[in-house]
């Protein structure tokens, strides 16, 4: 219920061998069902920090955030992997 009324909603996880962290993953998996698609609304940030990631590790989990956003109707605002890019970021709070 509180996710559904937010108007921000921010995700972080850790990257673990080279993707989305198992809990996060799961929540996701979680939504897939119970959550009617298009049902929530506001902007979706994900935080995404990893020891020394791939560009394409990073891709990855940014193309399935894009994707959870826009099946259950989030607007996506986008990913920031390091303090530099979460200052940029914020801007779009
Ligand atoms: C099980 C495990 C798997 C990890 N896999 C990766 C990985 O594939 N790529 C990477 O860049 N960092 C990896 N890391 C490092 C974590 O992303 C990093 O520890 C996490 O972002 C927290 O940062 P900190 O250790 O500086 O607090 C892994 C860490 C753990 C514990």
């Amino acid at each position: 219920a509180k996710i559904k009324g937010a108007d921000v909603l921010v995700i972080g996880s850790p990257l673990y061998w080279h993707n989305i962290c198992g809990s996060v993953r799961t929540l996701l998996d979680r939504f897939y069902g119970p959550v009617e698609s298009g049902s929530l609304k506001g902007k979706l940030f994900f935080l995404f920090q990893g020891a020394a990631p791939e560009k394409w590790m990073l891709e990855a989990g940014d193309y399935t955030m894009r994707r959870f956003a826009s099946l259950y109707g989030l607007s996506y605002e986008g990913m920031a992997t390091n303090r530099k890019e979460a200052v940029r970021l914020s801007a779009k709070i």
